[in-house]
């Protein structure tokens, strides 16, 4: 990694003496410099630099051991372009790279030559490209000189290029894979590649920070009211457009240091639009709401907007249609800043944004954004979904047009990335163009909207299983920050100092038991990863052994910088160490030394919750027992809303934060968030504390993360979301759904409108719930989702409401059919195949008597409830 650094600084001195030579270019400044930077020219067994300050390498230390078979081979015909592309590897077989590189976001880039090489005739090139270790599919059946002849750019004859942006784990390589796609047809077909670069990014360029970040600037889901859309760690994604809007492109050489370059905008503006080069160079820009790499200074410089004269402004929207391929989600990510002398106060110019003919901003207003500055750039994002069977091309709009209650009536933008997120099988590749009919050169970009013919789909379904249950795994918890007036109590949270010792944390001796890291070591074989039973954004769980081996216990170990820190950590102990009930997680001790902060809890054999309910290979739960689980974690709830002196908020109920044991009883866990409210909760509502809004995306009580409102009805909120989970085996939000189906929670009250609720349910589940049943317990669990939280029942009418769901499906099933109503006992989680049925044992429940007189105003009341 030294000689990276050294060699990238050597690099950007050269630069700098080759850019001062040429007045015209501004001085590269390396805002931010990679630690990690590969580039390799394949098939070349020399270095050479280019004039974008890129240091080419050889490839075949990195080239696996099985495609040592490959050739390298020089080009037929010199490309005119400066780059990786004298020289090619190439093979009429598989052949893989693999780059030892550490873990965290990195941009992949792939370099082609489309010409022909030594005995490799260009037309030949046609295969797959792979990368690993979870096999997404960056291109598929991929005809380069087809690719090249259509998608021509005169400026680089050619020359095709992609970047994806890709996520490396703790302990993984990054591995490349070539495969020629040999058909009977295609017997010649070859795979070939010219250069490869990795270059390491920011983990927060482009992926969702989980910790810290402001909702503003959170991804939003166009056309749907819903909580935002964090990208996710196990994303992969492809650049589709890096725009610089209005003025000329930005090489590589000039980006902040991770050597993008960013395409002029001309090709994809529709309608007339005014362009402002250079504005105010002199003014420096102040990077407050984007770290300072977001962009080079210069894109802020220049932007497209509609032109002074409002009259004519009213009557068109500023428009860019950009070719994408459908059936993939989209990220967008818009940029702007304001140096407009005649803008000077938030108001002064507002404008709606539209994405796909969908409003997205009603009032953007950059000053707004920017608290009032000028010079302060922003970036906005959205996320969509472009319907489609991926084998066509469809344009994805932007449109903007002034508000008409803004003084200026005009719009403006500096720039624009959008980028294809994977779809579930893990794939990124879109079809080969449609060949051109006859002159195949020199032919715009968008060519290729009628069907095409590519083969992408064929081996689709080959890969779909293996790769859709890792995309959904460990959905971490997004924290988003917002910095506004809550209606809680904080300063329990913020009685202690960071200052760190060897564990005197002023918890109450004697609540919880304090551990030394000696015996936290002994206990897990020093963190021995045989003993994870659970990974995490705040890091792993261990199954330990504490006083000599007699107790089980889960131990947390905290990662250092994850998103429970050290307030997270104090909160919890100090919360869950007073708290006693059947259905909370008990707090053993904690151990607070030597950097470590970790936590002791007593051992839920069973795992979580959702672990039983979808990406798993655990048998997933009976109703009934999913039934018995939801009562439980209630009851845990409504203790901690009313069992104890304050009020408790969770704040982050999900199906992943409840705990089961070996008696497959629900514990509620995780109390990172959790908060203090006033006696009465609600009550506190004038009190002005700065916080934050936290939670999981996906469980957000909209009334929370939009209005700040904070009070017990926020977990009912969540709770009412994770019902639906336990209903139907998913997760709350899945960006690949069609739009619909996108949020669980609208679609669930979609289905619940149209009289279709049995789409919803879980597929393990069809035919083991009553429609009555059914019924009710989505009422339960859409009444919890109401939008105004006084509206939303407490807890404790939910505990109510859902011990009588229950009565309604045990009547309902001696009624009808008892055959099926087994006893296999639910002991044992990891190996339980019975778990399709329980005992009726351990609770007593009302006969088909009470049953019958079970008053239906109960449920009525969750319609139309009073508050308590
Ligand atoms: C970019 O921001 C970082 C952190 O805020 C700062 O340390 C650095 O000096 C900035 N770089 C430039 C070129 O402004
Ligand atoms: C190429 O450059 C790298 C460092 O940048 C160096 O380690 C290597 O020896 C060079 N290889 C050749 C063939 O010159
Ligand atoms: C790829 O495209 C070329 C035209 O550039 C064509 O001649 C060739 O047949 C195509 N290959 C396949 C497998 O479609
Ligand atoms: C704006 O455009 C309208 C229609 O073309 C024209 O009548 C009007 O004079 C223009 N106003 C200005 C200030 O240019
Ligand atoms: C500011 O407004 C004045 C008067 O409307 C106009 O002449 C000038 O061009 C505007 N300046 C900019 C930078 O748009
Ligand atoms: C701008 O686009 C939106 C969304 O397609 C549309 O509803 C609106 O009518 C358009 N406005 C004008 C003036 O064309
Ligand atoms: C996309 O937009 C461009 C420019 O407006 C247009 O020429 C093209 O036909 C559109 N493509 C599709 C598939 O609508
Ligand atoms: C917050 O809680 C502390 C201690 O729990 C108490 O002393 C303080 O008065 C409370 N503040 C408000 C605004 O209620
Ligand atoms: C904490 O313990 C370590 C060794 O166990 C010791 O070196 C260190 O001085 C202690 N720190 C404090 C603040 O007591
Ligand atoms: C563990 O064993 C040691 C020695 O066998 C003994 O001294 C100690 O008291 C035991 N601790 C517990 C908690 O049982």
């Amino acid at each position: 990694m030294d000689t990276t650094c050294i060699r990238f600084a050597l690099r950007a001195i050269l630069l700098h003496l080759l850019l001062l030579s040429l007045p015209k270019l501004s001085i590269a400044e390396f805002i931010y410099s990679p630690h990690e930077i590969f580039s390799i020219h394949c098939g070349s067994s020399t270095n050479f630099s280019t004039r974008d300050g890129r240091n080419w390498t050889p490839d075949i230390k990195f080239l696996t051991a099985q495609s040592h078979h490959s050739f390298a081979a020089p080009a037929l015909t010199p490309s005119t372009i400066q780059g990786p592309y004298t020289i090619a590897r190439l093979s009429h077989s598989q052949f893989a790279y693999s780059f030892p590189v550490t873990a965290g976001p990195k941009f992949l880039r792939l370099f082609f030559y489309s010409t022909s090489y030594q005995n490799f005739d260009r037309t030949n090139a046609y295969f797959s490209v792979r990368f690993g270790p979870y096999t997404y599919t960056l291109l598929q059946d991929f005809n380069a000189s087809l690719n090249a002849d259509v998608y021509n750019d005169p400026a680089q004859p050619d020359i095709l290029f992609r970047e994806y942006c890709i996520n490396i784990r703790e302990g993984e390589r990054l591995d490349i894979t070539f495969i020629p796609t040999i058909t009977v047809q295609h017997q010649d077909s070859y795979a070939f590649i010219n250069g490869i670069e990795i270059v390491s990014m920011p983990p927060f360029l482009y992926y969702t920070n989980p910790d810290d970040v402001d909702i503003t600037w959170l991804p939003q889901p166009v056309g749907l009211n819903t909580n935002p859309f964090p990208i996710e760690n196990n994303y992969a994604m492809e650049t589709k457009y890096r725009l610089r809007v209005g003025d000329q492109e930005i090489p590589a050489s000039q980006d902040t240091g991770m050597l993008r370059s960013w395409d002029v905008d001309n090709k994809y503006v529709t309608t007339q639009s005014v362009l402002s080069l250079d504005i105010d160079s002199g003014i420096k820009l102040r990077f407050t709401k984007t770290p300072n790499y977001t962009a080079p200074d210069t894109v802020y410089r220049s932007l497209r907007n509609m032109g002074s004269n409002g009259t004519v402004n009213m009557g068109f929207n500023l428009t860019w249609q950009l070719p994408v391929d459908s059936g993939f989600t989209y990220l967008l990510r818009l940029h702007f800043c304001q140096l407009d002398p005649n803008i000077s106060h938030p108001g002064d110019q507002s404008f709606f944004i539209y994405v796909q003919d969908q409003l997205v901003e009603k009032w953007a207003d950059i000053l707004g954004w920017s608290d009032k500055q000028k010079g302060v750039p922003v970036v906005k994002q959205y996320v969509v979904f472009i319907p489609g069977n991926q084998q066509e091309t469809l344009n994805l709009s932007l449109k903007m047009h002034p508000n008409p209650q803004s003084l200026a009536k005009d719009a403006q933008i500096n720039a624009i990335e959008l980028f294809k997120i994977n779809d579930p099988t893990g794939n990124l590749a879109g079809p080969n163009p449609d060949p051109l009919p006859q002159s195949p050169k020199r032919v715009p970009l968008e060519t290729s909207n009628k069907k095409s013919h590519g083969t992408t789909m064929r081996t689709l379904a080959a890969i779909a299983g293996s790769v859709s249950g890792f995309l959904l795994l460990s959905f971490i918890a997004i924290l988003i920050k917002r910095r506004k007036n809550v209606a809680v109590n904080e300063s329990s949270n913020k009685k202690e100092g960071t200052s760190r010792d060897n564990g005197s944390l002023s918890v109450p001796t004697g609540l919880c038991r304090h551990f030394s890291i000696k015996e936290m070591r002994t206990a897990t074989n020093n963190f021995d990863e045989l003993f994870v039973v659970g990974v995490g954004g705040f890091g792993n769980v261990y199954k330990g052994h504490i006083d000599n081996g007699s107790t089980t216990v889960a131990i947390k170990r905290l990662k250092q910088g994850s998103r429970q820190g050290i307030r997270e950590f104090k909160n919890e102990i100090e919360m869950l160490s007073q708290l006693r009930h059947p259905n909370i997680v008990s707090l053993i001790g904690y151990c607070y030394e030597s950097n470590e902060m970790i936590l002791v809890y007593e051992f839920m054999d069973c795992g979580n919750l959702r672990d039983h309910l979808y990406d798993t290979d655990n048998p997933t739960l009976s109703w009934k027992h999913r039934l018995q689980t939801c009562i439980g974690v209630a009851q845990g709830l409504d203790y901690l809303h009313t069992g104890v002196k304050q009020v408790i908020i969770h704040r982050d109920v999900k199906s992943a934060n409840i705990l089961l044991d070996e008696k497959w009883e629900a514990k509620v866990s995780d109390f990172g968030l959790a908060r203090i409210g006033g006696p009465m909760g609600i009550s506190m509502m004038t009190t002005s504390v700065n916080t934050e809004v936290k939670g999981s995306i996906g469980y957000l009580d909209p009334e929370y993360y939009k209005r700040n409102i904070l009070t017990e009805k926020s977990d009912v909120y969540s709770f009412g979301v994770m019902l639906l989970e336990v209903l139907s085996g998913r997760h709350p939000l899945l960006h690949w759904e069609e739009k619909q189906r996108m949020s669980l929670v609208k679609w669930a009250e979609h289905c619940y409108e149209k009289g279709i609720l049995s789409e919803i349910v879980d597929s393990e589940l069809k035919g083991q719930i009553k429609p009555q049943c059914l019924h009710k317990f989505s009422e339960v669990a859409l009444s919890c989702l109401l939008e105004d939280g006084t509206q939303r029942p407490s807890m404790k009418d939910i505990v109510g409401m859902l011990e009588l769901v229950l009565q309604l499906q045990d009547s309902a099933v001696n009624y009808e059919d008892s055959s099926s109503h087994s006893t296999v006992p639910l002991s044992d989680c990891s190996e339980n195949t019975g778990l399709s049925t329980t005992s009726d044992g351990d609770r007593s429940y009302g006969r088909m008597e009470s049953f019958v007189l079970i008053p239906d105003d109960v449920f009525s009341e969750t319609k139309n409830p009073k508050r308590r």
